[in-house]
């Protein structure tokens, strides 16, 4: 098995045995046990219904858990292209800042209305760019903040916007090109098209994979839409109630799902037809279009804790 450049699958990252308790008065086990190895330039899927454990685990894998989030027992490790391992639970505060952004980056869910509302998209990417590049010249991070938004297929007119000034789609794209600002080899992104309409999400989609392909980092897509990951993912990995229960290549799963829990999840989207990656290809919508879900998860986490 290959990637989309062609490479020998390389792991870029790996969880072992995470669990991840909320220490409240009645305790939630919200990730248990869960093993997942993502690979060098891979989209990897993680699905689930809502309350499931996902972003917990994203959040685990970023180290942004916050008490009472707990974690009782596992290992994740960054496999750095250099060669060299990184014991993420065990790194300083100040290794863990250099780590973020850096090596890996999120999108967080709910994001799109967390870009700071007071500042222009310029001044957001300056000081990101800033923060873990200090030494920059003003020439580069104007190249580079220039770069990240054509990239993601905004006008560098944009630059000069407020975030009010921009559509939901064009302020979840800024928060793709700013998880992108600094290369990283990771970007997790947790339901960042939901709460967009069906033809911007779709353009979106498609943007992610492109540039996936085209600059090789992993990503690894949150949703609970699995039809739409069958659509983009090479792998799909499924959680009920904080256990990964079947993680499997997007063309096994669409074939037949190991786990009834899947086979369900499949089964309730009765539209599902066709070709699989069809849709990206065509850009015509065959599916119906999901339903609005609000959002009731975590809190996005604010730019210091981020940081
Ligand atoms: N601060 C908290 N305190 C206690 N329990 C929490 C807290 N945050 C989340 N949980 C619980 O942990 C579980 C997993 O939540 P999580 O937000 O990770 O799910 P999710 O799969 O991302 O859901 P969604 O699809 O709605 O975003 C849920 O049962 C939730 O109620
Ligand atoms: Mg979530």
């Amino acid at each position: 098995m290959t990637t989309a450049t062609g490479a020998a699958l390389r792991p870029v990252l790996t969880v072992e045995d995470l669990t991840v308790v909320y220490e409240s008065e009645e305790p939630v086990t919200a990730v248990k046990n869960a093993d997942l190895t993502l690979h060098r330039g891979e989209i990897l899927g993680l699905a689930g219904e809502s309350g499931c454990g996902k972003t917990t685990l994203a959040y685990a894998v970023n180290r942004l858990h916050r008490p009472p989030a707990r974690i009782a027992s596992g290992r994740i490790t960054f496999h750095d292209k250099s060669g060299e391992d990184i014991d993420i639970l065990a790194l300083e505060d100040k290794e863990l800042r250099a780590f973020r952004w850096n090596k890996l980056s999120m999108v967080f869910q709910g994001a799109m209305n967390a870009l700071n509302p007071v500042t222009t998209v310029r001044a957001q990417l300056r000081d990101t760019l800033l923060a873990h590049r200090p030494g920059m010249s003003r020439k580069d991070v104007r190249e580079r903040s220039e770069d990240v938004l054509r990239r993601v297929g905004v006008d560098t007119r944009r630059l000069t916007s407020y975030p009010h000034e921009l559509s939901g789609g064009m302020r979840q794209r800024v928060m793709i090109a700013m998880a992108m600002l600094l290369e990283p080899q990771i970007m997790i992104m947790d339901e960042p098209t939901t709460a967009l309409d069906v033809v911007v999400q779709r353009d979106i989609l498609r943007e992610i994979v492109r540039l996936r392909d085209e600059l090789d980092f992993a990503v690894v897509f949150i949703t609970h839409d699995l039809p739409l990951l069958l659509e983009i993912s090479d792998r799909i990995a499924v959680m009920l109630a904080g256990e990964i229960v079947e993680l499997e290549s997007a063309q096994r799963l669409y074939r037949g799902a190991a786990h009834p829990y899947t086979r369900r999840l499949l089964g309730s989207f009765p539209s599902l037809s066709g070709s699989r990656g069809a849709f990206i290809r065509t850009g015509v919508d065959e599916t119906a279009p999901p339903l609005p879900r609000p959002y009731a998860g975590q809190r996005p986490p604010t730019t210091e804790e981020r940081a």
